[in-house]
C-alpha cells in the first residue's frame, strides 16, 4: 500500500497534460468484448482500474496486445465464456458493463455484483429494468443470489426505456445491449456525459448505429455485425483535469492544462470565473492563475449529472471553498453519502458544516498539515489538493485509491514544482478497495 508525503505551500507553475479519460475508457473497453473483429484502442490510461479491467477481459478469452504508449489492440474473438467471475469485478463499479457486453454477445451473463466507493446506495435496478424491457430474465432483486448476477435472454429485442433516474452506468449498460438486439431501443431521460459519447462513437466506429448519445434520447437501431477493425483514441479524462486546474488554483500557481476538451470543463470554469480565477483557454488547453491580492470569492455548488457540476469533482471543488472569502454551500445532489472526507479536512483546519447533502464551508482557511487518509479515489485527490495548499507535511496514506483514477499523479505534479513523494505505507490496514 501506498502514502504520499506533501511538503505544502509550493506555488505551482508549468504544464500538465491530460491522459485518456477513466470513464470513457472503461465503457470502451466492455464494449470492445461486442466486437467480431479486433479493434486498437489509443490514450489508454495507466491506471489500475484499467489494469484490473484488462485482466478482467483477458479472463473471459480476449487476447490483448500492449503496443505501446497507451494503445492496446483489443481481439474479442475467442472470448469464451459468459461467466465474469474474476474476483476484481467486485472491486470495480465498471465491471457491470460487462453485464450488457455479455448479454451481447451470448445472450447470457453470470457476474459477481459490481464494487464501488461507499458513498450511497449504488443500486443497478435501472441496468436491470432495462435488459427486462429488452426480453432478458434473471434481473429482478430476488433473483440476486449470494451476490452473483445471472441473467439470460432467449432473444434481445430492441425496447423503449425510460430511465427514472439520469444514470451514467444505465445508459451505457443499454446502449450496450441494444448495439446487436433486434430491432430499435430508445433510451429516454439518458444521462448525457462525455465517456457516454466516447462510447457511443467508439461503437459507431466498429460497425454499430448509435444516434443522439449526449443528448437526453439515445436511438440504437440493432444490428448483426460488428466489425472492428478500426483505432479509436479515448477522450481526455474531464475529472482528472477539473483536478488540476484546482491544484493550479489553491497553489495561487499559474498551470497551463493540456490536452483537455474546454467544452467539458465548462460546469468548473464558470465557478472558477465566478470565484475571481483567470481562466485562458485555446483548442485543448486551460490555463488557471489568480492576480496578485485578489481573494477567491465565496459562492454555491450543486453536483448535477452533465452538463450540470460532476459529482466526482466535488471533493476537490470543496477544498477550493475552503480558500474563498466567506460562507460557501456545496449541495451534493447525486449521492447520498459523499461528504465522508470532511472530517479529514476539518482536521487539516477547515471550517465545514454537513447538514444532510449540504456543506457549508467557512473560509478562507490556512490548512495546516497532518496524516490524513484517501477514503475513496476523489476523496483521497482532495487530500493531495489540501496538502499542496497547506503550511507544513501532509501525509495521505490508502493513497493507492488514487491511483485508481489518476495516472502518474505524482510525476505530473512534480513537474510542475510540488514536493510530493511515495513513501512506503508499513502501518495501514486497508478496508476497502473500491472504486468509483
Ligand atoms: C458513474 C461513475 C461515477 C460517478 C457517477 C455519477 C463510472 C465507472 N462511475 O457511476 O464516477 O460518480 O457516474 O456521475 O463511470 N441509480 C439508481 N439505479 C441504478 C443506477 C443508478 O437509482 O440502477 C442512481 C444512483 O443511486 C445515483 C444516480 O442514479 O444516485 C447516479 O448514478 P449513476 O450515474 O448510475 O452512477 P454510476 O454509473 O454508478
Amino acid at each position: 500500500m501506498t502514502s504520499y508525503r506533501i511538503v505544502g505551500g509550493k506555488r505551482l507553475q508549468g504544464d500538465i497534460s491530460i491522459s485518456g479519460s477513466k470513464n470513457a475508457v472503461l465503457g470502451i473497453l466492455a464494449a470492445a468484448m461486442m466486437l467480431d473483429g479486433p479493434c486498437k484502442i489509443e490514450n489508454v490510461p495507466d491506471i489500475v482500474d484499467v489494469q484490473a479491467m484488462l485482466e478482467i477481459c483477458e479472463t473471459i478469452g480476449a487476447k490483448i496486445t500492449p503496443c505501446g504508449e497507451g494503445t492496446y489492440e483489443i481481439d474479442p474473438t475467442n472470448i469464451n465464456t459468459y461467466e465474469a467471475t474474476h474476483p476484481k469485478v467486485k472491486n470495480i463499479r465498471a465491471s457491470y458493463y460487462l453485464l450488457g457486453a455479455l448479454l451481447t454477445r451470448f445472450r447470457k451473463a453470470t457476474m459477481y455484483m459490481p464494487g464501488g466507493c461507499n458513498f450511497g446506495t449504488r443500486p443497478i435496478d435501472l441496468h436491470l429494468k432495462g435488459f427486462r424491457k429488452m426480453g432478458a430474465q434473471g434481473t429482478r432483486a430476488t433473483d440476486i443470489r449470494d451476490g452473483i448476477i445471472r441473467i439470460v435472454a432467449e432473444e434481445l429485442k430492441g425496447a423503449h426505456i425510460f430511465l427514472d433516474v439520469v444514470s451514467v452506468g444505465a445508459t451505457i449498460n443499454l446502449m450496450l445491449a441494444a448495439t446487436k438486439a433486434n430491432g430499435t431501443t430508445v433510451i429516454e431521460n439518458a444521462a448525457k456525459e462525455p465517456h457516454i459519447v466516447d462510447v457511443a462513437n467508439f461503437l459507431n466506429a466498429m460497425g454499430a448505429d448509435i444516434k443522439g448519445a449526449g443528448t437526453d434520447t439515445i436511438r440504437v437501431r440493432g444490428v448483426p455485425v460488428l466489425p472492428g477493425g478500426y483505432t479509436y483514441s479515448v477522450i481526455p479524462d474531464q475529472i482528472e483535469a477539473g483536478t488540476y486546474m484546482i491544484a493550479s488554483a489553491v497553489t495561487r500557481g499559474d498551470v497551463t492544462i493540456h490536452n483537455l476538451i474546454p467544452k467539458h470543463m465548462e460546469p468548473l470554469t464558470v465557478k472558477m470565473l465566478e470565484m475571481g480565477f483567470n481562466i485562458e483557454q485555446g483548442d485543448d488547453w486551460i490555463r488557471v492563475t489568480i492576480d496578485d491580492g485578489v481573494e477567491p470569492e465565496p459562492t454555491n455548488f450543486k453536483t448535477r449529472p452533465y452538463p450540470g457540476f460532476p459529482t466526482d469533482l466535488q471533493p476537490q471543488a470543496t477544498v477550493l471553498l475552503c480558500q474563498a472569502n466567506g460562507l460557501s454551500r456545496m449541495h451534493e445532489n447525486v449521492w447520498d453519502n459523499r461528504f465522508q472526507y470532511i472530517p479529514e479536512l476539518q482536521s487539516m483546519g477547515a471550517s465545514i458544516t454537513v447538514m444532510e447533502r449540504i456543506a457549508l464551508i467557512n473560509g478562507p482557511v490556512s490548512f495546516c498539515g497532518a496524516r490524513v487518509s484517501a477514503l475513496d479515489l476523489r476523496a483521497g485527490a482532495a487530500m493531495v489538493l489540501a496538502g499542496l495548499a497547506a503550511d507544513g507535511v501532509t501525509t495521505i496514506t490508502c493513497a493507492n485509491r488514487i491511483e485508481r483514477g489518476y495516472e502518474k499523479i505524482v510525476e505530473k505534479l512534480r513537474a510542475v514544482g510540488a514536493e510530493i513523494d511515495h513513501i512506503p505505507d508499513d502501518e495501514e490496514h486497508i478496508v476497502s478497495d473500491g472504486d468509483e
